[in-house]
């Protein structure tokens, strides 16, 4: 819902079409999602690093990094994730329009979210990367001792602890972080989209 009035909508000079041609490359956005600590932020850096490697227009949006600036203001609660995952769909919809590809790493757990930000993007736009890791693999990474807090009581509402993760059902690409290496999760998604003629 929008709440300002008087606002009109202007057309861009240049168009995306315009901006894809001029990078030589499609652009879309990649969006992960699974637990805390399954290995989004990291394999979304190598798939970054290499991308960028090829010459490609790229960015990623992380969500611990994220909430440090733009949504500072939003906490765990379901409300907070909705408004969280919705500024990050529109911000990705805005890197997709300048021509770039762009990867967002955060947990996302809710379905219908997902489904939300889908609808914001062209069908071949959205490309859902699920980083499917079993929950006692990410606790027992817990790279950022924050199951332990959890378990202790000490964070409430944590995903796979007193807040649940709904998985996907539907997602274009899955990944098993526990079982590939980073360097196989990336040739997975880099063959992807080649086979997409994205890149
Ligand atoms: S999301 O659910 O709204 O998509 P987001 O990806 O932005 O979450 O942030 C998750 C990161 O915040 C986790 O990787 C973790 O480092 C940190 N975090 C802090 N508190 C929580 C919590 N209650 N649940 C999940 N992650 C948390």
């Amino acid at each position: 819902m929008t709440k300002a009035t008087n606002i009109t909508w202007h057309e861009t000079a240049i168009t995306k079409e315009e901006r894809r041609v001029q990078n030589g490359h499609g652009s879309i956005v990649l969006w992960f999602t699974g637990l805390s600590g399954s290995g989004k932020s990291t394999i979304a850096n190598a798939v970054s690093k290499e991308l960028y490697r090829q010459g490609i227009n790229e960015y990623v949006l992380d969500g611990d990094n994220v909430r440090h600036g733009l949504n500072r203001d939003l906490g765990f609660t379901e409300k907070d994730r909705n408004e969280n995952i919705r500024r990050i769909g529109e911000v990705a919809k805005l890197f997709v329009d300048s021509g770039k590809i762009v990867t967002t790493a955060f947990i996302s757990p809710f379905r219908a979210d997902r489904k939300q930000v889908r609808k914001l993007f062209e069908e071949a736009e959205f490309i859902e990367v699920f980083i499917d890791c079993p929950l006692e693999e990410c606790e027992k990474r817990d790279p950022k001792q924050l199951y332990a807090k959890a378990r202790r009581g000490e964070i409430k509402d944590f995903t796979g602890i007193d807040s649940p993760y709904e998985a996907p059902v539907n997602a274009e690409i899955t990944i098993h972080s526990e079982r590939s290496s980073v360097e196989e999760s990336v040739t997975t998604i880099l063959d992807y989209l080649r086979l997409q003629k994205i890149i």
